[in-house]
């Protein structure tokens, strides 16, 4: 499973990207206003700092702008992945720019429908947002699980799951039980994966015990040059 980080903070994706595990960021419109940055030198400078895809959303909501948009966005750099609404014009773009073989990424994913719509629309990735479903109440991962279902049954489907709108690391592990392509976290989620209060409590055991022996490692290293 890949794993991308939802962000507009390029510190935040540095660090990540620096633990050799990070795939690949999304940002959105609300993130982009939280960084305070301009958005095109933003975009520029995370396309550089990590390798895989980098999501940058259109601004508009029409066709004609939305189209000349994406295709600007798309020029910043080769991993840049266009950004495009689940509405009637957002699928029109996605059409135009996949088949020009622009990566694009639908967003604001709430149905099986809509993902099968964005499929057909040659989407690199659909992104059904499953903690806002929650917040209404609503099963958000019993969405993910039907779009894998939906795509898994259809071979000609090259679109990839990307899970988004992930408050917690439990969206994460279920969605990879159910075989999600890519899940896209919030920093303080994919830090969240890292711990466990046994592996501290272990580690501090096996640190004070170590102690005890007197011995160090490279020391024996160094003995045996
Ligand atoms: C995905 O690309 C979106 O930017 C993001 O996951 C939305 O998450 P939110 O519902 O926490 O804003």
């Amino acid at each position: 499973m890949k794993f991308f980080v939802d962000t507009g903070d390029l510190n935040e994706i540095k660090d990540l990207a620096a633990t050799g595990l990070l795939d690949g960021v999304t940002t959105n419109p609300s993130l982009i206003a939280k960084s305070g940055r301009n958005f095109i030198e933003l975009i520029g400078e995370i396309c550089e700092v990590v390798d895989g895809p980098v999501s940058a959303e259109v601004a508009a909501t029409d066709y004609e702008t939305m189209l000349a948009e994406g295709r600007y966005l798309a020029k910043i750099a080769p991993n840049v992945c266009v950004k495009v609404p689940l509405t009637v014009d957002g699928l029109k773009v996605c059409k135009q720019l996949s088949d020009a073989g622009t990566q694009v990424n639908v967003t604001l994913c709430f149905s099986p429908a809509q993902a099968l719509l964005a499929a057909k629309a040659g989407a690199t990735f659909i992104s059904p947002f499953v903690g806002r479903l929650d917040d209404i109440g609503q099963d958000g991962l019993n969405l993910i699980s039907d779009i894998v279902e939906i795509y898994a049954a259809y071979d000609h489907i090259k679109t990839e799951v990307l899970v988004a709108s992930i408050r917690h690391p439990i969206h994460l592990i279920e969605s990879a039980k159910m075989g999600a392509h890519v899940a896209t976290m919030p920093p303080s989620v994919i830090r969240q994966l890292y711990s466990h209060p046994l592996t501290d409590k272990g580690l501090a055991a096996f640190v004070s015990d170590w102690a005890k022996t007197g011995q160090t490692i490279l020391g024996n290293a160094k003995a045996a040059e």
